[in-house]
């Protein structure tokens, strides 16, 4: 299955900071869908270049099943030319790009982009960047969106809605996945839960990480639960095609394409990945 297509079924997204040396350990145990190794704002500017070597290294020697990504930095910084010098030809397979703001910026390294939407410029170019043939996925930056806007998310996020929308609506036009932003409150696994849920519930494929305590509950929030693919299994059953009742409710053609998604999705997340 090629990268593209496999980036539909991740759920969680771990950052470990390329710096973190018994961090990269840890993560090649974790029950993670995609890691993404970070040369950027979890670097420190004197361990840029050490960090990268370690990135590289880590990558060549590969993590078995789980997909692996390196977030350069950005377009706007010193270390981005050798991030990206570095990056081509290694084996990583996506690029994690900063704060794109627009798709002519985009570079070419002859590897797939997960494109970072974190400025109100990203937000207003979302689409063209989603829709760029270069581009994977989307990821919101929302830390960089309060930061940059004076937005407060609030617990429900209500102040974010609708730059999350716009990222959602972007990436689907463009038939790509999108990842929702990170949660900083560590101590926080009820209102952790609850942001995975809403991402999910607002169209987000997955969820981007920054502790392996949050793993479980993005994989469960992002991946069908066994009540789910049960009721696929019988409106499938169920379907002759056309409208119809099924358990007090309309389905038509694109609930069956729906169903027959979710029992792929839990097939990848029973480790078919
Ligand atoms: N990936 C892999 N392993 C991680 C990890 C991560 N992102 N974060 C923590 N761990 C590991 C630790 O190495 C430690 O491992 P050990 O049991 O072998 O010692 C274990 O999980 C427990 O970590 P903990 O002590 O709770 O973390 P901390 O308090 O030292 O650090 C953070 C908290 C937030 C600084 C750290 O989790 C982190 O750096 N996260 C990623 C930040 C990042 O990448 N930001 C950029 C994108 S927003
Ligand atoms: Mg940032």
């Amino acid at each position: 299955m090629e990268i593209g297509e496999k980036l539909k079924f991740v759920r969680s997204a771990l950052y470990v900071p390329a710096s973190n040396a018994r961090a990269l350990e840890k993560a090649r145990s974790l029950d993670v869908d995609m890691l993404i190794i970070d040369l950027e704002d979890a670097v420190p500017d004197e361990m840029k270049a050490e960090a990268r070597a370690a990135a590289l290294g880590y990558v060549a020697a590969g993590v078995g099943g789980k997909i692996l990504a390196i977030r350069a930095n950005g377009i706007d910084s010193a270390y981005h030319a050798d991030d990206l010098a570095a990056l081509r030809g290694s084996a990583v397979d996506l690029v994690v790009l900063p704060k794109v703001e627009s798709a002519g910026a985009l570079p070419d390294i002859g590897l797939p982009l997960l494109a970072m939407i974190e400025t109100p410029a990203g937000l207003y170019a979302a689409r063209e960047i989603a829709a760029h043939a270069s581009v994977a996925g989307l990821i919101v930056g929302t830390n960089d969106i309060a930061a940059e806007t004076g937005i407060k998310p609030g617990r429900e996020r209500e102040g974010l809605q609708l730059a999350l929308q716009t990222i959602v609506l972007a990436a689907s036009a463009a038939g790509k996945p999108r990842f929702d932003g990170v949660c900083n409150r560590l101590d926080d696994m009820d209102g952790f839960d609850v942001e995975c849920r809403q991402g999910a519930t607002f169209g987000f494929t997955g969820k981007t990480l920054i502790h392996p305590s949050q793993l479980a509950i993005a994989n469960q929030a992002f991946g069908p639960d066994a009540a789910a693919v049960a009721e696929a299994e019988e409106l499938i059953a169920a379907s002759r095609g056309g409208a119809q009742r099924f358990k007090g409710r309309m389905i038509e053609s694109m609930h069956v394409e729906q169903a027959k998604m979710t029992i792929e999705r839990s097939r990848h997340a029973m480790g078919d990945r």
